[in-house]
């Protein structure tokens, strides 16, 4: 079966950059309240996904997983259910929400694996332990969409090997202890089809309990198992690397994990170089370059634009970001092309995304280093020809590209957006294949 529809990338909230597993429904209602008071909602933030940290860790008797209760007290209904989210998910679309909830592809998800959050119940057999999707495919599926009427899922890979079954990975990777780049051995160690084929079988599950077809299916198995050459065929966005953290170093290396890998990506599948962290650490309210840039940088990239920050306390600055509509607009084209790198060149790069109508393109110049640096953009780089206007997204101000070049000093970790309006050099559909060097699968 195909995988479920998400047009253009997802938008919303997710809990686990904000909270990880101290996530409770007061929480998460808060945010969702702020998504609709805030006009981020009417912007396309319309996920609100809860991650790791929503169960008991036991299934009850008949193998249904059972919601934590004490932190999500909503779930709490009376007769043989035991507990259900239909409520909760009933409330978020009363709210013009939508609703995600996350699982893991194996026996076990991350936070069992470090033993974090709920308490473990100890009269449970190993089976009733086994929260993830191990051998409870159709069973939680189906609990999860036709029963809790969620429209987004979000799986694990904490309860496989997923870098291999002797890979080091497996043994260092610990919480808050992120793996390092895939690196071929790791993807050579690793069984893929076996990984495919378990992530195969959450799709078809998901297409049988959802015939409307309206759903979203998140791979989370961190750019191992080479997710990248199959995820586009299994589900809607796929990671391509470990966790994002609030470091500059490590969103750079997220980022580009994703921003070379274009050529996946299209309308209904995404590269994901994980969640947003704008408004933590390098990227707080301090730090607002870093932090238009990591947004900017997600926006260009077809990347799903999950914000990861507790709303209910979101400064101003913080939440121009998320709402500066226009880059949404970019991110949200509908003809889904992912940006590509134009130039490179020591810390200068240049990013150019082709729009669905005729004459306009999204254009990123990026100062990744320390000191600030001179970038000129070309019409030759953005494939165009003549003059060609440059709207700056984020102060709205136009200027011209007229003849050859145009030069620009950058701040250090500065990006700046433009929309460029001009005559196309090339016909729709040829600029990937047409920027030597451009795409570096
Ligand atoms: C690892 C994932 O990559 C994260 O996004 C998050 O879901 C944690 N697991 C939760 O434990």
């Amino acid at each position: 079966a195909t995988a479920g529809r998400a047009a253009t990338p997802p938008m919303g909230w997710n809990s686990w950059n904000a909270f990880r597993t101290d996530v409770d429904e007061a929480k998460v209602m808060g945010t969702a309240k702020v998504l609709v008071d805030s006009g981020l909602r009417d912007l396309g933030y319309r996920y609100v996904n809860i991650d790791d940290g929503w169960w008991l860790k036991r299934r009850s008797r008949d193998g249904r997983m059972q919601v934590r209760t004490s932190i999500f007290p909503s779930a709490k209904v009376g007769g043989s259910e035991g507990s259900s989210f239909r409520p909760f998910t009933d409330k978020l679309h009363s709210m013009g929400l939508k609703a995600g909830i996350y699982t893991d592809i194996g026996g076990n998800a991350c936070s069992q694996a470090y033993d974090l959050h709920s308490p473990n119940l100890p009269e449970g057999t190993t089976a009733e332990r086994q929260i993830g999707l191990r051998d409870h495919v159709q069973q939680d599926i189906k609990l999860y969409f036709a029963d809790w009427g969620f429209d987004y899922i979000k799986v694990d890979a904490c309860g496989i090997n997923v870098y291999g079954a002797d890979s080091p990975v497996v043994k260092q990777y610990k919480y808050n202890v992120y793996p390092p780049l895939i690196d071929q051995a790791s993807i050579n160690r690793t069984n893929i089809p076996a990984v495919r084929a378990l992530y195969q079988q959450v799709a078809d599950a998901l297409a049988a309990s959802n015939p409307d077809g309206d759903y979203v299916y998140s791979i989370c198995a961190w750019g191992a198992a080479d997710v990248r050459s199959w995820g586009k065929d299994v589900g809607n966005l796929w990671r391509t690397s470990g966790d994002i953290t609030p470091q500059w170093s490590r969103m750079l290396h997220t980022f580009d994990s994703a921003s070379t890998r274009a050529l996946y990506a299209g309308p209904g599948h995404w590269n994901d170089p994980d969640m947003l962290f704008v408004g933590h650490g390098d990227f707080d309210v301090h730090h607002l370059t870093e932090a238009r840039t990591h947004f900017s940088l997600w926006a260009m990239i077809n990347a799903p634009l999950i914000i990861g920050y507790d709303l209910r306390h979101a400064p101003p600055a913080l939440m121009d970001i998320w709402s500066n509509k226009d880059i949404v607009r970019l991110n949200q084209d509908s003809g889904g092309h992912q940006a590509v790198l134009a130039y490179d060149s020591d810390d200068v790069q240049i990013f150019v995304k082709t729009l669905s109508d005729s004459g306009t393109k999204g254009v990123l110049l990026f100062n990744r280093g320390l000191v600030p640096a001179r970038i000129t953009v070309t019409p030759a780089q953005l494939k165009m020809v003549g003059d060609v206007a440059l709207t700056d997204l984020w102060s709205k101000k136009t200027m011209m590209l007229a003849g050859d070049a145009l030069t620009l000093t950058l701040q250090p970790r500065e990006s700046r957006v433009f929309e460029a309006r001009g005559k196309r050099q090339l016909a729709d559909g040829m600029y990937l294949s047409e920027i030597p060097g451009a795409i570096n699968i």
